[in-house]
């Protein structure tokens, strides 16, 4: 029994997560997700992914995919990810995992799909395009995660629905098949999941969002301070400690995650202490230091990812080593899964 505990010690639990390859990484994708990848790789077995299949769902044309997915890797490694520690992989290069899609595709209802909330999303914004990959998106991203068993996601607030869908089939699995595939969660190392706004106030930043109300790690300083000058505030505070719109409240989340705390809390105490007639809190000024802070914290990641797009053979080399890791962990539970659904016959 000691043994057993101390073994269980010993083995790292599995971590998963992946981005699709759609355009330049942005604030959003490096708070939401690879803040955590970068924390997570030492103390965890990671596999971290490019998810070129699933931007298929969304991008057919593949003119700038190749290019997207070099950069996608570029910038991982740039914002602290040691291919060496991770295996730092692309989707495709792993067809195992769509083996498990095929599986798992028999444990998820067309229904549950259609309700899915970036389903309903996408729909309305490519209704020429409704695909059956764009419908079981979720399963395709659940095989991801349970190719490797992984338990914890590192993840922005968006993809909660998605991991309680794998989630789900994960658990008919083990229920029809027997007790396979553990169950993953959504992480994030402050506890609650994150979502970074976009600078006008409108919705979540993404790749497809309008360039001037995203952050790109690929911005260089005059454009990071642009954006920033032009984010949406209004007229200031009306009584002492009102509660903050949703745009100035994303103006203090960017500000906590690049800024010192004296000057949050300095911004934070002129919010507070501001009334009506008595505006002490100056957004221009918020602004500013929050653009120069930005540009300090990007500067960096934004050069270093540009080094290394330079250098594709070494890119390629990080891809293929990263498949190779990926591959045989894959393997492994695609054999657990053939013989649990009684697949293995000879
Ligand atoms: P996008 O939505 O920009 O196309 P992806 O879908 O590839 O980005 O997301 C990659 C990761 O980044 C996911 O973990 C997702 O939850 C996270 N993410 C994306 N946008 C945000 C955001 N605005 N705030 C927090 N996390 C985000
Ligand atoms: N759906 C995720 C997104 O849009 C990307 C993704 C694909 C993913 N497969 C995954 C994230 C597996 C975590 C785990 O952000």
């Amino acid at each position: 029994m000691k043994k057993r505990l101390i073994f269980a010690a010993m083995v790292k639990e599995v971590v998963l997560s992946g981005i699709r390859p759609t355009g330049f990484l942005h604030l959003g994708n490096y708070f939401g997700a690879m803040r955590n990848y970068v924390r997570m790789q030492d103390e965890f077995n990671c596999y971290f992914f490019v998810a070129n299949w699933h931007s298929l769902t969304t991008h057919p044309d593949t003119k700038e995919l190749q290019a997207n997915v070099l950069r996608v890797i570029a910038e991982n490694i740039a914002c602290g990810l040691d291919p060496e520690k991770v295996a730092l992989y692309v989707q495709s290069d792993v067809p195992q995992i769509a083996e498990l899609y095929l599986y798992l595709n028999m444990m998820a209802y067309k229904g549950e799909l259609e309700k899915t909330v970036t389903f309903k999303e996408k729909v309305r914004l490519q209704p020429e395009n409704v695909n059956a990959g764009l419908l079981t998106y979720p399963v395709l991203q659940a095989a991801d995660i349970l190719i490797h068993r992984a338990v914890k996601v590192p993840v922005g607030k968006d993809q909660e629905q998605h991991l309680e869908m794998a989630r789900n089939y994960a658990e008919r699995f083990n229920h029809r098949y027997g007790e396979i595939l553990p169950l993953p969660y959504a992480f994030n190392y402050g506890g609650e999941l994150v979502k970074i706004m976009s600078l006008d106030g409108e919705g979540k930043m993404s790749k497809s969002e309008n360039q001037m109300n995203t952050l790109y790690l690929a911005d260089d300083d005059d454009v990071i301070r642009k954006k920033i000058m032009k984010a949406k505030t209004d007229g200031g505070p009306l009584t002492p400690n009102a509660p903050m719109p949703a745009y100035i409240e994303n103006l203090f989340t960017l500000m906590g995650l690049v800024s010192s705390t004296d000057t949050v809390e300095k911004f934070r105490s002129d919010y507070n202490n501001s009334s009506e007639g008595n505006c002490i809190i100056r957004y221009g000024d918020l602004k500013k230091q929050l653009a120069e802070d930005m540009a300090a914290f990007i500067k960096p990641i934004r050069e270093k990812a540009t080094d290394l797009q330079k250098d594709t053979a070494t890119l390629q080399k990080i891809m293929k080593m990263g498949a190779e890791k990926a591959g045989e962990s894959a393997s492994k539970t695609l054999t657990l899964v053939r013989s649990a659904i009684g697949m293995n016959y000879y």
